[in-house]
């Protein structure tokens, strides 16, 4: 076939081509080693110098001809595929997307950090203790006797190795007495374990803080100021709080305080001077020192605060109730 035959016939053949694999087809056919101009300019070896160059150019041009439509033809079914894809299948970007979930503190939290905030600026310290205590720590040290009923299984949750979670914040008073010694000013809060039915003001775990004050000549008189004074910066105004006297082994004497709330009193936190016994298991010498202690449920100040009545809502999962205490 001549050249110029062979030209248009592949062109005509490639611009008819549907796909790539059709006109991988083409390039072999007709730029192939068995294709008419691969035997065309071999051919050329027969001509003589002059004929040969001409015809030798004029076989190049049309071997050209063909790579440069081969190409053309495939960058034209790939845009075509390329254009039905899109078509097919698109990404809105101006779509909004969904924001990200803000989280935010605990209303318990929220609390025992403003109470912590409050103590720091009274020059207490922040001190934690362990959640599961020994016996000797969570009952023998504070005076506690083996015949206490708080030392009953039924109220406490007894750990198959003989230690306990602890019942109350106040073993940290031993733990802190030890390690820091006299004077000292501290606050433990933390979670504290009892063997209590769910209600709505009780609950198995709870948040309770405790305070310790050592120092020399302590009286009552410290003791009520500094609660009137962070009560009353918790609940956001001047609270009205009585102190009856009252009963636990590790004071002496004791007080209870209630603070009024909507013409009702309510019974807050237990406190006292801290039990000469106390001291020493503490090793700290009683006719030197004096102290106060007090231990009070942030979860039931969190709801007087807050206006909340039922304990339960803090540890259910309901985050239109927790939802309400995040800053927009
Ligand atoms: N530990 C007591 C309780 O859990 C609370 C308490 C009362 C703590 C009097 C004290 C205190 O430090 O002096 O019921």
């Amino acid at each position: 076939m001549d050249l110029d035959g062979i030209r248009a016939e592949a062109l005509a053949a490639i611009e008819a081509a549907g796909d790539d694999e059709a006109l991988q087809a083409l390039r072999v056919k007709y730029l192939g080693r068995k294709s008419d101009l691969s035997a065309a300019l071999r051919e050329l070896g027969n001509l003589d110098a002059k004929a040969r160059a001409e015809a030798g150019a004029r076989a190049n041009r049309v071997k050209k001809a063909i790579e440069e439509a081969l190409e053309a033809r495939g960058a034209a079914l790939l845009s075509q595929r390329a254009g039905a894809l899109a078509t097919r299948e698109w990404l809105d970007l101006s779509l909004p997307a969904e924001a990200p979930r803000k989280g935010h503190l605990h209303p318990i939290t929220l609390v025992e950090a403003d109470l912590e905030h409050l103590f720091r600026g009274m020059g207490y310290r922040v001190v934690e203790g362990p959640w599961v205590e020994d016996e000797f720590h969570n009952f023998d040290a504070l005076n506690i006797p083996a015949s206490h009923p708080s030392r009953d299984d039924w109220d406490t949750f007894w750990l198959s190795d003989g230690n306990l979670l602890r019942t109350h914040t106040s073993p940290v008073q031993i733990r802190a007495m030890r390690r820091f010694g006299a004077p000292l000013r501290a606050i433990f809060p933390g979670r504290v374990f009892r063997n209590e039915a769910v209600d709505a003001t009780h609950e198995a775990c709870f948040t309770q803080i405790e305070g310790l004050v050592i120092d020399r000549d302590i009286v009552p008189g410290h003791l009520f100021h500094s609660i009137r004074a962070i009560l009353s910066a918790i609940l956001g105004e001047e609270v009205e709080a009585r102190f009856r006297p009252s009963f636990f082994p590790f004071t002496e004497p004791s007080f209870e305080c209630d603070i009024r709330r909507g013409g009702r009193w309510m019974e807050l936190c237990g406190m006292g001077m801290v039990h000469p016994k106390v001291l020493e298991a503490g090793g700290i010498d009683p006719l030197e020192w004096t102290g106060f202690a007090f231990g009070m449920g942030i979860d039931r100040l969190t709801l007087m605060r807050y206006g909340i009545d039922d304990i339960r809502w803090f540890h259910g999962a309901d985050l239109r109730f927790l939802e309400q205490f995040g800053c927009a």
